[in-house]
């Protein structure tokens, strides 16, 4: 019964919650749908915690969904060692990147008196959950080994029933503690989106691609700024 709650119905929930409260956001008050900056407070640490968690995580992310959408391209991907070693320790490489860039982001916010002021509840929320997530990830990726080929044959189903509306919890029922904690630890994520600064994931700025460059400069000098 519970395992249908968390991997039948919760999913939904959180689905549901990210595409009602997200429009309803967007047109009641859509300033807010950003991540309001605070590099003009503090630029150093955000440059070290930020970039490589942006790039390490997206990574990541495209390799969860390509093996999501296209198991059966995934497998024959992973079917030679050498390929699967490759890709195993590259992700394991960049769960670690993500991993400190996080503790980082953390610690920044904590140990500065003037951003902790401007870091709401749901900014903390946000930190702590993502943290939890590329946590426990990573510990899957290290002692849980291959689970870029287990996925294809337990999440990727799960998740391919969930789309279907035919939830088939079993795949996800038979794993173990820290799998299910981190498959519903990403329906949380996905379930406070609309409610947090992780909305901007949604309004990735991408006509900045094509716009023509904006040179920025600073008119004096950033310390005494
Ligand atoms: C918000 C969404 C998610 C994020 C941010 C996320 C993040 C991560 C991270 C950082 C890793 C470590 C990568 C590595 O070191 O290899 C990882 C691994 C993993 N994740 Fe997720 N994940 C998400 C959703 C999911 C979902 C829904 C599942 C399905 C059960 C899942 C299953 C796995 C598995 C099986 C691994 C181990 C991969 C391996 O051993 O190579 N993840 N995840």
């Amino acid at each position: 019964m519970m395992d249908l709650v968390l991997f039948g119905i919760f999913p939904y929930v959180a689905v549901a919650l990210a595409v009602c409260v997200g429009i309803y956001r967007y047109f009641v008050d859509r300033y807010s749908w950003s991540s309001h900056s605070s590099q003009f407070l503090e630029s150093r640490l955000l440059f070290w915690g930020s970039v490589p968690w942006h790039y390490a995580i997206l990574v990541i992310l495209l390799a969860h969904f390509l093996a999501f959408l296209f198991p059966q391209g995934w497998g024959t991907l992973l079917g030679r060692p050498l390929r699967l070693y490759l890709l195993e320790a590259s992700g394991m490489a960049l769960g670690i990147a993500t991993l400190i860039a996080l503790i980082l982001l953390l610690a920044r916010r904590a140990g500065n008196p003037r951003l902790s002021a401007v870091t709401t509840v749901a900014d903390w929320v946000v930190l702590w959950l993502l943290l939890l997530q590329v946590a426990t990830g990573v510990y899957i990726a290290f002692t849980l080994r291959w689970g870029s080929v287990w996925y294809l044959h337990t999440a990727s189903p799960w998740l391919w029933s969930l789309v279907k509306f035919d939830p088939q919890v079993q795949y996800l029922a038979v794993l173990p503690t820290v799998v299910k904690l981190h498959a519903i630890n990403a329906f949380v994520l996905i379930a406070i989106l609309p409610f947090s600064r992780l909305v901007h994931v949604i309004t990735v700025p991408l006509s900045y691609l094509g716009r023509p460059y904006q040179v920025v400069a600073w008119y004096r000098q950033r310390r005494s700024a």
